[in-house]
């Protein structure tokens, strides 16, 4: 075949594709489950603020450094580093990404195996005639205890995201993002307006959305600030690598406004696709990672046409988290194809194999292995990735040389010297004070 290096990497076919491979991959568990269930932990709209506050103070200029590394160098993270700061340490950043993609995806993956689970129980009528909270509590005991079932299930998410990555950037996730995020959109509004229509919904829509500042504490802002970088796909070069498959067609600054304002939207839309459900049925909002699993089986019986609901949502957790995934996948992957020159067959089926054999510690113990992970790439890792690569664009690479890219389109946005103020002092601050925070509040308990 006579394609060049470049044609080989792949490219988006549209800007639309490439609009919605990036929405998919910031769209995922992240959003439907994570964001609800850390909303009701934390008294609802006092974090879901301080939420909106860091997507847009942090998580958009971060966004913009991302996309605009990874088109300006056309590789992903660990050559990017290298291709932009030829003969420093820099690469060791895009290394910390590859590798928190790799953790981050064996335990996302046991979660998504669940959801997958979910559907099958659903369409079996596990919830059907009326599930308490006990039983239905039981049943998601059963369900996680059942070992081998936890394996499957894994293994056959796993299965998902590898097909879909090794059909390539236009043929596989280009694709995939194309079909299923339309799908995914139809289901939620779907869902969040029958849920809204509900009688004594409005409860639930005031606790999103009437906020309490008394209830505001440093955690909700750290929670939050763990939980925008995740939601964002930021931190660990995900964008990076899906701008390093982009055109100078593409008017960045808008994409990943778009990106983020989608992201944000979809979250906000879970909430209410679930707090009014909660509340409608005189349900407490627990605060647990049980929210999806636990909680709403109880309340799908009490819907008009609660089985098809049941099953709409978890075929929705499962959209959402398989165009996740696969931009999990793919940072490892193109890692292996553009440094290592594999071929991106031989990588997407070794690398999804390797990420599945660490994922079956987490598959095997949810609150165990499971939580630890979560723990130090959650909370730790996505937050000094942001932090490295803000530290990047505005001191190694400098801001002028990152807004020629993202105006390389053609239209020069106003507020970009802003944006160069922002990525060089003010995220890398507040980043690197919550950071500290972080490790700070984890390690009180245990000095008093
Ligand atoms: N953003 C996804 C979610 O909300 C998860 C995810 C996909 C992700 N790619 C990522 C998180 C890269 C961090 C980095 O579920």
């Amino acid at each position: 075949m006579n394609t060049t290096p470049v044609e080989n990497r792949g490219r988006w076919g549209s800007n639309l594709g490439f609009i919605l491979a990036a929405a998919g991959s910031a769209i995922g568990l992240g959003n439907i489950w994570g964001f609800p269930y850390k909303a009701s932990q934390s008294g609802g709209a006092a974090f879901v603020l301080v939420y909106v506050l860091c997507v847009a103070l942090l998580g958009i200029p971060i966004m913009f450094a991302e996309l605009s590394i990874g088109r300006a160098s056309e590789k992903s993270p660990v050559g990017a580093f290298k291709k932009l700061a030829p003969g420093s340490f820099w690469w060791l950043v895009g290394a910390l990404g590859v590798l928190s993609g790799f953790a981050i995806l064996s335990f996302y993956s046991v979660i998504a195996g669940w959801a997958l689970g979910y559907i099958f129980k659903a369409v079996g009528g596990a919830f059907a005639g009326g599930v308490t909270l006990d039983e239905s509590g039981s049943i998601f005991g059963a369900f996680t205890a059942n070992k081998s079932m936890m394996i499957l299930w894994t293994a056959a998410f796993f299965l998902l995201t590898i097909l879909v990555v090794r059909g390539g950037i236009r043929g596989g996730i280009e694709l995939a993002s194309k079909i299923l995020m339309p799908v995914f959109f139809a289901l939620l509004i779907g869902l969040a307006l029958r849920s809204m229509t509900l009688p004594g919904a409005s409860e639930g829509f005031w606790f999103l959305f009437n906020a309490d500042f008394h209830k505001l504490t440093p955690k909700i802002v750290l929670d939050a600030l763990s939980q925008a970088f995740f939601s964002l796909s930021l931190g660990m070069g995900a964008m990076i690598t899906y701008g390093s498959y982009l055109s100078r067609g593409q008017n960045l600054p808008r994409a990943g406004v778009i990106v983020a304002l989608a992201d944000t939207a979809i979250a906000l839309l879970a909430g209410l696709m679930i707090f009014p459900a909660l509340f409608s049925q005189g349900a407490e909002p627990a605060g647990s990672v049980g929210l999806v699993f636990v909680v709403l089986p109880t309340i799908f019986d009490t819907l008009p046409a609660g089985e098809l609901f049941a099953v709409a949502f978890y075929i929705l957790l499962v959209i959402a988290a398989l165009t996740s995934s696969i931009s999990l996948l793919e940072v490892v992957v193109s890692y292996f194809v553009d440094e290592l020159k594999w071929s991106r067959e031989k990588s997407t089926w070794l690398l999804g194999a390797a990420c599945f054999a660490l994922a079956v510690p987490s598959a095997l113990s949810p609150n165990g292995f499971l939580g630890i992970m979560n723990k130090i790439f959650f909370d730790y890792a996505l937050a000094i990735g942001a932090l490295f690569i803000c530290l990047f664009v505005g001191w190694r690479w400098k801001p002028a040389a990152a807004i020629d890219e993202l105006s390389a389109e053609g239209t020069r946005f106003p507020g970009l010297k802003f944006w160069g103020f922002l990525v060089r002092y003010f995220c890398p601050l507040v980043v690197a004070i919550i950071i500290v925070m972080q490790a700070y509040t984890a390690l009180r308990p245990a000095a008093g």
